[in-house]
């Protein structure tokens, strides 16, 4: 018996030594230490051992019971910080690894256009407004003096929602909003979407316009003409020149349309300004005392300026892109330009 017991734990010892994992270990316990296992199936000979030897027997056999538990219990640890080790240097981070650099996007010039002259307009007063993309017919026409069989409210430019709503064709209608809201002194900038059937190379039906506002007492031409030079001459260029053309708009009088010195070619003429050495940029007049009627102004004692500008031609003459068609695109190639 003695004999048999010894050359288990020796047997049990050189298969617990090299057991290279959790399960075999586990297997191994069951094997020697379990219900049906080696040694438990020695103890139960017991009692062909004469009886004066059993204490002693029982003794061994519990002696190699302690020593193979503690020895599955230190190879489980062992297994466990080899596991461990492993797992930390198959984790281990590089910190001194260049990170992933994710690509920056760039502001649209349509967003760079509205930002700027809004920020140069801020700075001259003007409060920024805004007003909504599908319009009453009266904000958009009526209160704006068109009259009824005007050709702009056609159905040809024009995208209506029903009889009395549309699409807004410019942003004149924010003037008309934020007269029956605010008394005077107004002076606001309001950039926004517009809408107008028509597409070709040069003309899409949607475009961005930038308007301008500025009532209180004793406003005259003379300020329109100011403050739309400063304007000029901050955005475009200290020398830059500027003109006023005679005009006509249904909502000012007298009204003009405002050109500059070509930018391209310094007024020298060229193919973008069709030789004439001027590019139209906006147009402007003196509010229409018709206007000032719908938002109950009295122009005995008021009276102000508005202009608006296609932002679209702004950005294509500020930026030098010679088809309007690239901001609409979305080509990455041409938008990270900026
Ligand atoms: N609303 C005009 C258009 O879309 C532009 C315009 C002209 C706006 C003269 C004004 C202005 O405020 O005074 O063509």
């Amino acid at each position: 018996m003695k004999q048999e017991l010894e050359t288990l734990l020796q047997q049990a010892t050189a298969e617990i030594t090299i057991a290279s994992s959790e399960e075999a270990l586990q297997e191994l316990r069951v094997k020697y230490l379990g219900k049906k296992g080696a040694l438990t199936t020695l103890m139960k000979g017991i009692g062909a051992v004469p009886p004066e030897e059993r204490p002693a027997f029982g003794q061994v056999v519990n002696s190699v019971k302690d020593q193979l538990e503690e020895l599955i219990d230190a190879t489980l640890g062992s297994i466990r910080a080899a596991a461990k080790a492993e797992r930390l240097r198959r984790e281990r981070l590089d910190v001194t690894l260049p990170g992933r650099c994710k690509p920056l996007g760039t502001k649209h010039p349509i967003t760079l256009v509205i930002e700027d002259i809004c920020e140069i307009f801020a700075g001259l007063g003007f409060q920024v407004a805004e007003g909504p993309e599908i319009e009453l017919d009266y904000y958009n026409f009526e209160a704006l003096n068109f009259p009824k069989d005007h050709p702009a409210r056609d159905m040809q430019d024009t995208f209506f929602v029903d009889d009395n709503m549309l699409l807004r064709t410019h942003t004149s209608p924010v003037q008309i909003r934020t007269m029956l809201k605010h008394a005077p002194p107004v002076r606001i900038i309001a950039p926004g979407t517009v809408y107008r059937c028509d597409s070709d190379a040069t003309h899409s039906p949607m475009f961005h316009q930038i308007e301008g506002l500025m009532v209180d007492k004793g406003i005259t031409f003379g300020d329109l003409k100011g403050i739309l030079t400063v304007f000029v001459n901050q955005y475009f260029g200290k020398n830059i020149g500027v003109r006023l053309r005679p005009s006509f708009f249904p909502f000012t009088e007298p009204s003009a349309e405002v050109d500059i010195a070509c930018v391209i070619c310094n007024g020298k003429g060229c193919r973008v300004c069709k030789n004439s050495g001027w590019l139209e940029i906006l147009g402007a007049g003196m509010v229409d005392p018709e206007v000032y009627r719908h938002v109950h102004y009295d122009p005995e004692t008021i009276s102000g300026f508005a202009f608006g500008m296609g932002i679209e031609r702004i950005a294509m003459l500020r930026y030098g892109i010679s088809d309007m068609r690239l901001l609409f695109d979305n080509d990455l190639r041409f938008l990270s330009q900026f």
